[in-house]
């Protein structure tokens, strides 16, 4: 790997700033998703049994610059401190006296939280004079939050270059996963993209079909790629002005001998609500009044097939309005394929995205999974093969 990680490090007596992604969902000031804030404790606990002091840095929401109190990482500190099972100090800001502060309270085995670094307009900017600002609180800097790597901020950015740098323990698993699934997977490799749109994610299509086996289409984005080929939808969600775009990443995974998936059964309906009157039928039938709202069960089979015959899964987004019954079926089924292949030993499973993780948790897929990502813009920036500054500024 061409960062350090904890292990390189000796951080005996060293006060450790750690950037960690709490940015968790919150709903009356509960904790509605522990994920994230659970993820951070293997990190935690390395850097205490090495004798360092560990002090974390995060943001919360999108307060832009300012201080907004409901955007307060305050909120959170007992979850925080529930979930590893240690007192946390909590500091009102995240540079100056009050970070100072927090941290010579801290004592041995306690954890420091700082405010939210997005309380100050030069985080978002990655403004030099913060990250220094920072830099001053501790000896060395560690990096834990892989879904924020991908934004250029102070706390993930600038900082990792004015300190000693390592990637902690939840970075390391989401960089060896995704290395594990599209860096030098095992052949063959599918990948499942769905979601609603084409034109969030040609970038990613465009990449994937250079990199991978197999790509399957699912959810809005597939009507747009059967109006492509001048197949009726109805009154689908389809995006016909990104229709050439469809023919164009078609004719791209030809070239680079990449197989394109589409339905070739469909589940309609002339309403989009939960329980609505469905039918299914041939991909080349849908009604003109209808709307496509999943994939068939031929679809299912076909997909399970191509998941049999491959070594590695990469998934984001899914078949069918899935938020919906019965219009989750097909996602439940090819995620449950999937686990069930992961379960055998014959695939990697890899999944990442808001949308997906909650898809497969609703489809009770997911503990089977290789690996779930606990990111989503960086997931996807990172299967769209982009630089994520955070983890470029580890390898300094
Ligand atoms: C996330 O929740 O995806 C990350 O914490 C990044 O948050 P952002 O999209 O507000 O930058
Ligand atoms: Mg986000």
């Amino acid at each position: 790997m061409p960062w350090k990680t904890l292990d390189d490090m000796d951080l005996g007596g060293k006060t450790v700033l750690v950037r960690v992604d709490i940015n968790v969902p919150m709903e009356a000031g509960r904790v509605t998703d522990m994920t994230r804030i659970d993820k951070i404790r293997p990190t935690v606990e390395a850097i205490i049994a090495k004798g360092g002091k560990v002090v974390l840095l995060a943001h919360f929401d999108r307060p832009k610059g300012k201080v907004v109190p409901e955007m307060s990482l305050s909120h959170v500190v007992d979850a925080v401190a529930g979930s590893l099972g240690r007192k946390v100090v909590f500091g009102s800001d995240c540079v100056g006296e009050a970070a100072v502060a927090a941290i010579a309270k801290a004592g041995a085995g306690e954890v420091v939280l700082l405010e939210n670094t997005r309380f100050h307009p030069g985080e978002e900017k990655n403004d030099p004079e913060l990250a220094a600002q920072m830099a001053k609180l501790g000896d060395v800097y560690v990096n834990d939050a892989f879904s924020a790597a991908h934004r250029a901020h102070a706390s993930t950015e600038g900082l990792a270059r004015l300190l000693p740098a390592a990637a902690g323990r939840l970075m390391e698993a989401e960089l060896k996963a995704l290395e594990a699934a599209l860096g030098n997977p095992q052949r063959p490799v599918v990948a499942v993209v769905g979601g609603a749109k084409v034109s969030t994610k040609i970038e990613l299509l465009a990449n994937l079909v250079t990199k991978v086996d197999h790509l399957v289409i699912g959810g809005g984005m597939a009507n747009t790629f059967l109006v492509a080929e001048g197949i009726e939808v109805g009154r689908s969600l389809a995006e016909r002005e990104m229709a050439e775009t469809a023919r164009e990443i078609r004719h791209r995974a030809q070239k680079a001998g990449c197989q394109i998936h589409l339905p070739v059964d469909i589940v309609v309906a002339r309403e989009f609500k939960a329980g609505a009157e469905s039918q299914t039928v041939d991909v080349q039938k849908c009604p003109p009044d209808a709307m496509i709202l999943d994939a068939g069960p031929k679809t299912v089979v076909a997909l399970e097939a191509v998941f049999a015959a491959s070594r590695t899964l990469i998934w984001n987004g899914p078949l069918g309005a899935f938020e919906i019954e019965p219009f989750n079926a097909a996602t439940n089924a090819a995620a449950l394929a999937a686990a069930r292949l992961t379960r055998a030993g014959g695939l990697i499973s890899v999944a990442g995205g808001g949308d997906t993780v909650a898809a497969l948790n609703a489809a009770g897929a997911a503990d089977d999974f290789t690996f779930i990502s606990t990111a989503g813009g960086a997931f996807l920036e990172w299967m769209e093969g982009k630089d994520l500054p955070g983890v470029q500024a580890l390898m300094g």
